[in-house]
């Protein structure tokens, strides 16, 4: 609390982001959702011949070459792209675009619970109503749950976060349809790790209401540089350029959009790592089952997975130990663990501690 604060931060509760380990720090870091292989060597290539001159110029305001690599990316038009720093801040900017103010309508932006957790706090902070829809049991999203509800816009995770699942691109377009009026934003944060790839994007010239929010932080392996985007009609993307350029003309630096656009131009790298990670989860996913861990099943980098024994002491426990799991101390997703799908060596480490925990819970 502080007075010099307005009420709004007062009493908003920030996003907390997972635990990051202390500078020097050796830990498996299993708790973000980071890609544990390196960039593709092309962005290498693409720094070592930055030119650094350039950088007492302000960066492309519209991230132009970042928008090219992306369209060519997602055989999509260029005019359909909008570039942020980060797919938190392009997720921020639509909440400003597309959705309305309390004070202005009474509809609520409709969302998932469980889903990623900043949608909530971007409501709050835009002073958006917000309305909650369960997922069911097994941490499936229904579209049916969407359609009828009035509303002033639709954000989800596909797949979706904590959680892994995902559901179907024809899902995507009848909430679209069944919401002509409000614009439906799928997060697609994860999608590169679906066992059959499939994108909302294919969605977006029939669907003038649907905007796709990408990131290079997962798939692409760099979480580091801070670059997202969105995809969608020309309206939509026209919007979102005007909100940007009311707060932040250049979201994205020079050094972001070299590499961006040299990662984004390496569909071959992308696709290597993104085979690795399933093949890895797919493997881990099977482990963790005959240790008596039930999960729903992945489409993403991680694991949604909940131990035969407390989950509290076995994140506490691993921690102890140096590999970091994320774990939300909250009501029902307090019986699970999110755990980011690393290199099979830090997977068979953390499968090792894995085991001795189910071990030493079983003999206590
Ligand atoms: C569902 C989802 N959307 C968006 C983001 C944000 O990604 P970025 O690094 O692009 O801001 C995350 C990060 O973990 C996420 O889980």
């Amino acid at each position: 609390m502080s007075k010099y604060w307005n009420k709004l931060i007062n009493d908003i509760e920030p996003y907390v982001a997972g635990e990051q380990p202390k500078p020097g720090q050796k830990v498996i870091k299993l708790n973000t959702n980071e890609n544990p292989y390196p960039p593709s060597p092309k962005v290498k290539e693409a720094l070592e011949n930055f030119d650094l001159t350039t950088l007492r110029l302000y960066p492309d305001t519209n991230s132009t070459d970042v928008i090219k690599a992306a369209a060519k990316f997602d055989g999509v038009s260029e005019a359909n792209i909008f570039c942020g720093n980060g797919s938190d801040e392009v997720l921020a900017i639509c909440f400003q675009t597309f959705f309305e103010k309390k004070a202005l309508t009474g509809l609520p932006v409709l969302m998932p619970d469980y889903s990623y957790s900043f949608y909530p706090v971007f409501s709050e902070f835009y002073d958006i109503r917000r309305q909650t829809i369960p997922l069911k049991e097994d941490f499936r999203l229904d579209p049916d749950d969407y359609i009828g509800v009035p509303n002033c816009g639709i954000v989800f995770a596909n797949p979706n976060a904590p959680t892994s699942r995902a559901i179907a691109v024809e899902d995507c377009a009848r909430i679209a349809k069944a919401n002509p009026d409000s614009v439906v934003i799928v997060d697609e944060a994860y999608v590169a790790f679906e066992n059959e790839y499939e994108s909302a994007v294919s969605l977006i010239n029939e669907y003038k209401n649907v905007c796709v929010v990408r990131t290079l932080s997962k798939a692409f392996s760099l979480a580091g540089i801070r670059l997202g985007y969105a995809v969608g009609s020309e309206e939509l993307i026209e919007g979102l350029r005007r909100a940007r350029d009311s707060f932040n003309s250049y979201p994205v630096d020079r050094l972001a959009q070299k590499v961006a656009e040299a990662a984004l131009l390496d569909k071959d790298y992308y696709n290597e790592t993104r085979s690795k990670i399933i093949a890895t989860r797919t493997w881990f996913e099977k482990e963790l089952k005959e240790l008596g861990f039930t999960m729903p099943p992945s489409s993403a980098n991680f694991v949604y997975a909940k131990p035969p024994m407390d989950c509290g002491t076995l994140y506490q426990n691993l921690r102890n130990k140096g590999i970091l799991v994320r774990y939300f101390n909250k009501p029902v997703l307090n019986e699970y663990l999110r755990i980011t799908i690393g290199t099979d060596e830090e997977m068979k480490e953390l499968l090792d501690a894995i085991k001795q925990e189910v071990k030493n819970a079983e003999n206590s």
